[in-house]
């Protein structure tokens, strides 16, 4: 395809402090350290301090991811954030975040995608530096998951974790590395499966609401770990078929990082080796729309990521939404 590629200039991330480990909720429920370890594949997540919003923990992310490119934040053109529990409904977290960073010359959305968050965000960021309208802009994602986790419900409150990761896009200096491609899909019938039911104009805050407890995620475990496995080998081999791209090419392939079981299926699926394989869940739990860029930006800060390397990200969610984008690294 004729066109300016988007390309990662740079990555950012932010965790808070406060580290809380499996142990912490055996003492409080009846679960374990061996529970969770073994069929999720956590030992720790972090948790926003108390008062400290996606907001705070987003503008972390974006000045860390600013600062790395020696970009000031008033030359930002635009701002997506990522995330489904947004500060407030409105305004947007991105404008709290464009105020925050000083983004003076920036406007902004929030894109709500659950899981899928990031790689939706990232696949609209990459189009508005396409089309040639913009040179930066900002994708973050980042979910204060404690704001809407049940602590009664051991079934859900141990996966996860709150966290942010950014990237800035950029046009293509060699017009090699950048975004490639994507495949994004949504299929709403998987709405009873992942959800929080109260809050919105359905069913809008109440007595009723907070006592039913339906203001916290919701789910049915099995069947999304079943969708979730099955969707991302899918659109994976998708995106890599029609891109004429063997896996053996791939130097990282980075899964959502919901569960190690299910990260686990579906590398065993793609036939990746450890050394292709993105992880970072055991340290964070499953942090939604953050999960992929902070793996990505660990990665880049760790040295292992060099010019030309291909990537993948994947990713599946509430909706039931899922997607892959393919990216050559450049920087
Ligand atoms: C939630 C999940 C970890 C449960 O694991 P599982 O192996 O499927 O376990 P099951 O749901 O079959 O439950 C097995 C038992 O473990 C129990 N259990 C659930 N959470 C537990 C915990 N933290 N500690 C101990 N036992 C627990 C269940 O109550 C159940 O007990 P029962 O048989 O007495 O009813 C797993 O289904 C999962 O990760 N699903 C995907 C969820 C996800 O990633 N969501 C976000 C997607 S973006």
């Amino acid at each position: 395809m004729d066109r300016t590629r988007a390309y990662i200039s740079s990555t950012g991330m932010y965790f808070p402090e406060k580290r809380v480990t499996n142990n912490e909720f055996a003492k409080t429920m009846d679960t374990s350290d061996e529970w969770i370890r073994e069929r999720t594949g956590i030992a720790e997540r972090r948790f926003s301090a108390e008062g400290e919003a996606t907001s705070d923990m987003s503008a972390k992310a974006a000045m860390d991811c600013l600062d790395r490119a020696g970009v000031s934040p008033d030359e930002v053109d635009a701002i997506v954030v990522c995330t489904v529990t947004p500060d407030m409904f409105f305004p947007s977290t991105a404008c709290l975040v464009q105020r925050k960073i000083g983004a003076s010359n920036a406007w902004g959305f929030d894109l709500s995608a659950a899981c899928s968050g990031f790689v939706f965000g990232l696949s609209t960021g990459a189009q508005f530096i396409e089309s040639g309208r913009y040179k930066k802009v900002l994708v973050i994602g980042c979910d204060t998951m404690t704001s809407i986790v049940d602590f009664s419900d051991r079934a859900t409150c141990v996966l996860f974790g709150d966290g942010a990761g950014a990237v800035l896009l950029e046009p293509s200096k060699d017009g090699e590395a950048g975004i490639i491609d994507f495949e994004m899909h949504c299929d709403g019938t998987g709405e009873e499966f992942l959800y929080m039911p109260a809050g919105g104009s359905l069913n809008p805050p109440s007595h009723e609401t907070v006592d039913k407890k339906m203001h916290y995620v919701q789910q049915d475990g099995r069947t999304v770990f079943k969708f979730a496995v099955k969707y991302m080998t899918e659109v994976s081999e998708q995106l890599l078929k029609k891109n004429q791209i063997p896996i053996e090419d791939m130097r990282l392939v980075i899964p959502h990082q919901a569960n190690l079981r299910i990260i686990n299926s579906i590398s065993d699926r793609l036939k990746l080796t450890e050394e292709q394989l993105g992880l970072n869940i055991e340290k964070y739990a499953n942090t939604t729309a953050a999960t992929i860029p902070t793996c990505l930006c660990e990665y880049h800060r760790a040295g292992k990521l060099k010019p030309g390397d291909l990537i993948m990200a994947s990713s599946f969610g509430a909706g039931f939404t899922w997607g892959s984008v393919l990216f050559r690294w450049g920087i």
